[in-house]
């Protein structure tokens, strides 16, 4: 009975009809018009779709801890290299940072946010850092958002800069850079305080 109908229908079509229907190249057809935009992975947006007006300059100015020694520490070296101890500049050396920022040099001031990351030394000659890293902003406006930095840190110099290259939350789109600057060092543990200006653009 099925069979029959079946028939029927497609006896309606004439032949050139029969033809287009079965040749792949218009199956393909159909299914772009029955599929529509899916065949697009990108298109053009207006920016006031994802709500962003004008672009903004903002200053952050906060101090970094960066804990070595004692029973808490808050950088962790994870790996070395067997020439690593030999090499003046600690040559391969990696840390793991979760390190606090504050808004004065003391610990104890208030908290705005960790450091968290890695850096590793990526110099030969001189004391020069590979720093992989994120703010994490836990305080006011910026709370719950990020920034995040990917640049070169010659520790020794006195200011040291880093790109921003991005950001999460408030801080969508970033760009910028961080200036740091060593507050204080303890030479015998490591421990260091560096003072930070981040000047970044963002919506
Ligand atoms: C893909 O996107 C472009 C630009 O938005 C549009 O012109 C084009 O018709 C789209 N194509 C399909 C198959 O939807
Ligand atoms: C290098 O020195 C550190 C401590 O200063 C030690 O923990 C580590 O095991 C040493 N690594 C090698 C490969 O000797
Ligand atoms: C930051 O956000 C978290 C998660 O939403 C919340 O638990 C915390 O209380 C907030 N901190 C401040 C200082 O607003």
């Amino acid at each position: 009975m099925v069979e029959t109908n079946t028939r029927k229908t497609s006896s309606h079509f004439s032949p050139m009809a029969k033809f287009l229907i079965s040749t792949p190249f218009t199956l393909f057809l159909f299914s772009l018009l029955l599929t529509g935009e899916s065949q697009n992975f990108s298109r053009n947006l207006p920016r006031k779709s994802l709500g962003l007006k004008k672009e903004k300059l903002s200053h952050l100015h906060f101090y970094f801890h960066d804990i070595l020694s004692g029973r808490n520490p808050t950088a962790v070296r994870v790996a070395s290299a067997a020439m690593t101890n030999s090499s003046l500049t600690l040559f391969g050396a990696v840390v793991m940072m979760d390190d606090p920022l504050t808004v004065g040099p003391d610990l104890k001031s208030k908290q705005v946010g960790r450091a968290q990351g890695i850096y590793a030394s990526a110099s030969l000659n001189e004391l020069g850092f590979l720093m992989v890293l994120n703010y994490d902003f836990t305080e006011g406006k910026y709370n719950g958002s990020t920034l995040s930095i990917l640049g070169r840190n010659s520790v020794l110099s006195e200011v040291r800069e880093m790109p921003v290259v991005g950001g999460s939350g408030l801080f969508r789109f970033a760009r910028g850079y961080a200036q740091a600057k060593t507050h204080t060092v303890d030479f015998k543990t490591g421990d260091a305080v560096v003072e930070y200006n981040v000047y970044v653009f963002h919506y």
